[in-house]
């Protein structure tokens, strides 16, 4: 790629302690133990008669993200000032400044220094297109992309249309079959000469799979010493492991705030000397700086603020149940030590679930199936039954009011390989707000449909 997109690579060295693979593994112990009843009280939809175990399509929020959306917009609803040479009226100061804040949250989100390095935009499909569109003006006829096949169509469909508008090659990351894993020795291997951009998802939002921090970073320092981005999707991986961009290395990080119990919105981490070469594709504003210059149109704001309660909840969460992470400014350690509470939460609830599916006649798990595997894994399960269509199961289920749903969920190089086109699977995610109670309860539904006569 051409040096004025991909600066000579200087790795930078984590300031933080390791969070070997994506902080999976940390093995501190809470400050107090996870109360779940103390968490589901801050989330006024989980009263409503339904389980939620649909957390991969869209996470529930919590009351002060709602209050906080109404809030802006009953009282400081206005469009931002930033830069206009008339006085601020105070909704617009508020605006302005919250712009700030929400872009620092960002930078404390994925543990970057920088906020100037975060673009927030509509979501994360948007941002994906926008973004590989401006990557795109500096690769050549002939550059390689590299794509994971385990990954959502957000981070495959944008590099297929850019390939095909820039005549670019295009190649697939061998993931390992049937568990769905992406192993750092195979990515390497495959990086060549005319690689330029090495694209991974973090997580499966199909099976749950994680590629180990690790294993990202191994990745990291073979595409740059190529010359290639490694650009990540981490929508599906942010709602249960903390992110470090500085530890995994890469280029380019996506995410989705309604996916962490936010609102819709989503936002992209670019790596600074290549954000600022990047060309803006906006409107001719005089002089908009840093990330402004590439997010589009009027945002909404009242998601904004919704979006900072969210970074409110969850930090009051790292502080009530996590372990302090040592050398972090409160900003950044309460976040990092919430995800940490919610992995190992989310883990005995994925073991759980996973010991229970196997005791079922006729149900499938995708993946990694082992209970012993919830290292490697979100929780985030799919699975078939047999001589029922997952359309059916998902449907049962939803009527003796569970939210599970099935389908291919964008994962389409996946399930082709995986032979479940079209239908795909029942896929059930558990959240960190889910109960042991809730998992016991779906895995009786899932072994009286599995009993159930089979589909005609
Ligand atoms: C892993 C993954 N990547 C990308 C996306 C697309 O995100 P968005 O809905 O913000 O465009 C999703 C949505 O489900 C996802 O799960």
């Amino acid at each position: 790629m051409d040096q004025r997109v991909v600066p000579r690579h200087t790795p930078v060295r984590a300031r933080v302690r390791t969070i070997g693979p994506v902080g999976m593994d940390a093995q501190v112990g809470p400050a107090r133990p996870y109360d779940v009843a103390a968490v589901r009280a801050h989330f006024p939809a989980l009263d409503r008669g339904t389980v939620h175990f649909d957390g991969p399509a869209g996470t529930q929020v919590p009351a002060a993200c709602v209050a906080a959306v109404a809030e802006h917009l009953e009282r400081w609803n206005s469009n931002s000032t930033q830069g206009a040479p008339f006085r601020d009226t105070p909704a617009a100061a508020r605006t302005n400044a919250l712009i700030e804040r929400i872009h620092a949250a960002a930078a404390d989100f994925v543990g970057a220094s920088d906020p100037a390095e975060c673009v927030v935009g509509a979501n994360m499909t948007t941002l994906a297109f926008a973004m590989t569109r401006r990557i795109g003006r500096a690769l050549r006829p002939g550059d390689e992309l590299l794509l994971s096949p385990l990954d959502h169509d957000a981070n495959i469909a944008p590099w297929l249309l850019l390939a095909e508008e820039r005549s670019l090659r295009v190649r697939w990351l061998p993931p390992s079959l049937p568990r769905c894993t992406l192993d750092a020795s195979s990515v390497v291997e495959t990086i060549g000469p005319r690689t330029r951009v090495v694209s991974l998802g973090l997580a499966s939002n199909a099976v749950g799979t994680l590629v180990d921090g690790q294993a990202v970073a191994a990745i990291a320092a073979a595409a740059h010493a190529s010359g290639a981005i490694v650009w990540v999707d981490a929508v599906h991986a942010a709602a249960h492991v903390p992110l470090d961009v500085r530890a995994l290395d890469v280029d380019v990080l996506l995410w989705s705030a309604y996916k962490v119990y936010g609102p819709h919105l989503g936002l992209c981490w670019v790596r600074r000397g290549i954000l600022d070469v990047l060309p803006a594709q906006n409107v001719r504003w005089p002089a908009p700086a840093g990330p402004h210059r590439l997010e589009t149109g009027t945002p909404a704001y009242e998601l904004f603020a919704g979006l900072e309660a969210t970074v409110g909840y969850l930090r009051w969460l790292g502080r009530t149940f996590g372990e302090p992470a040592g050398g972090l400014p409160p900003e950044r350690g309460e976040i990092v030590a919430a995800l940490e509470a919610i992995r190992r939460y989310e883990a005995d609830l994925a073991s759980r679930l996973l010991a229970r599916l196997a005791a079922i006649p006729g149900c499938r798990v995708l993946g990694l199936a082992d209970p012993a595997d919830v290292g490697r894994r979100c929780p985030t399960v799919a699975l078939t039954i047999e001589g029922r269509t997952p359309a059916a199961v998902a449907d049962e289920c939803c009527r003796r009011g569970f939210a599970v749903w099935s389908g291919e969920f964008a994962s389409f190089e996946l399930m082709r390989r995986l032979g479940l086109q079209g239908s795909g699977v029942v896929r059930v995610g558990i959240a960190h707000y889910n109960t042991a109670a809730e998992v016991d309860a779906l895995a009786e539904t899932l072994a009286d449909v599995a009993a159930a006569a089979p589909d005609g």
